[in-house]
C-alpha cells in the first residue's frame, strides 16, 4: 500500500469542505432532469433532457479512482471561484466518470452538470484547470444502481451486469460497449447509504421517448 501523499491530505480537506458546504447550505442539490421510461429490479431506462457538463479530461490516467479524484479536484476549484468571473457555483450531483476503452489504454473524464442558471453561458474556467464545456443532446440511458464505494476492483462487474440486463430485457441496443460512465452521488466521507450508478447510452431515442423496439427490429414489425 502507498502511504498517503501531501496531495491526498489536501484533497481530503477539499472533500471535507465540500461536505460542510452541503450540510450548511440547506439547499437541495440540483441534478439533471429525466423521465423514467422503463424500470425493473436490476436496471432502468431514463430519458435525460439536454445537459451541459463541465468536464475534466484526465490524461495519463492509470485508474478509475485516481482519475475521479484528480478530475473532481479541478471541478471543485472551478465551482469555488477558479473561473474568469470568480463566481461560486452550486455543487450538483451526480459526479460522472466516463471511461472509454481503447487499444492503447483507457481514457477518463470527470464531469459535473452545470446548475440550470448557468447552463447556457457558464463562467469560463481558469485555463490551467483544463476544463471543457460538454453538451449532451437528450438521450436514452440504461442505468444500474449499486451501493458502497465504486472502486477499480468492482466497477467492471456492475458494467457487465448492466450489459446483460439491457441485452436480455430491452430491445434497444447499447450505443457502445467500450464506453461507460460511473455516476457517484455522495461525498467520500459518507460511509454507508451510498448511491452509485452505471450509465450506458442506449439507442431508440425518438418522438415517443426511448423506444423499446431497437433498430434491429425495424422492418420486421
Ligand atoms: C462573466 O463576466 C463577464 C464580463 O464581466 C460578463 O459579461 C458575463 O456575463 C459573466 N458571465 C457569467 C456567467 O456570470
Ligand atoms: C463493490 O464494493 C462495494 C463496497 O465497497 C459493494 O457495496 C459493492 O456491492 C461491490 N460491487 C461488486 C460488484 O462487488
Ligand atoms: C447519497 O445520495 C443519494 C442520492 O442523492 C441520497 O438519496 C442518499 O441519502 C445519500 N446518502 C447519504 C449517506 O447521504
Ligand atoms: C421487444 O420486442 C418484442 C417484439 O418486437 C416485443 O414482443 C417485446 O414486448 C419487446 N420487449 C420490450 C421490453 O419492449
Amino acid at each position: 500500500m502507498e502511504s498517503p501523499s501531501p496531495y491526498h491530505h489536501a484533497l481530503t480537506a477539499f472533500l471535507l469542505g465540500f461536505i460542510i458546504n452541503l450540510v450548511f447550505s440547506g439547499q437541495a442539490v440540483e441534478s439533471p432532469e429525466y423521465t423514467l421510461i422503463h424500470q425493473q429490479s436490476d436496471f432502468e431506462i431514463r430519458l435525460y433532457k439536454d445537459i451541459s457538463w463541465m468536464s475534466a479530461p484526465v490524461v495519463q490516467a492509470t485508474s478509475f479512482q485516481r482519475s475521479t479524484k484528480a478530475g473532481f479536484h479541478r471541478l471543485y476549484q472551478y465551482i469555488h471561484g477558479a473561473n474568469l468571473n470568480s463566481t461560486q457555483l452550486a455543487m450538483t450531483a451526480p459526479v460522472l466518470t466516463t471511461i472509454t476503452e481503447a487499444p492503447h489504454g483507457s481514457s477518463f473524464s470527470v464531469k459535473m452538470s452545470l446548475p440550470a442558471y448557468y447552463e447556457g453561458t457558464p463562467p469560463q474556467p481558469n485555463s490551467e484547470l483544463d476544463l471543457q464545456l460538454e453538451k449532451w443532446r437528450a438521450k436514452c440511458i440504461g442505468i444500474r444502481k449499486f451501493s458502497g464505494f465504486a472502486r477499480d476492483d468492482n466497477i467492471s462487474e456492475e458494467v457487465e451486469a448492466l450489459e446483460t440486463s439491457v441485452n436480455e430485457h430491452w430491445n434497444g441496443t447499447l450505443e457502445s460497449k467500450s464506453s461507460y460512465t460511473i455516476a457517484q452521488y455522495n461525498a467520500s466521507s459518507h460511509l454507508s447509504g451510498r448511491l452509485n450508478e452505471v450509465w450506458m447510452a442506449v439507442s431508440g431515442f425518438g418522438a415517443e421517448g426511448c423506444s423499446s423496439h431497437g433498430s434491429h427490429d425495424q422492418g420486421h414489425a
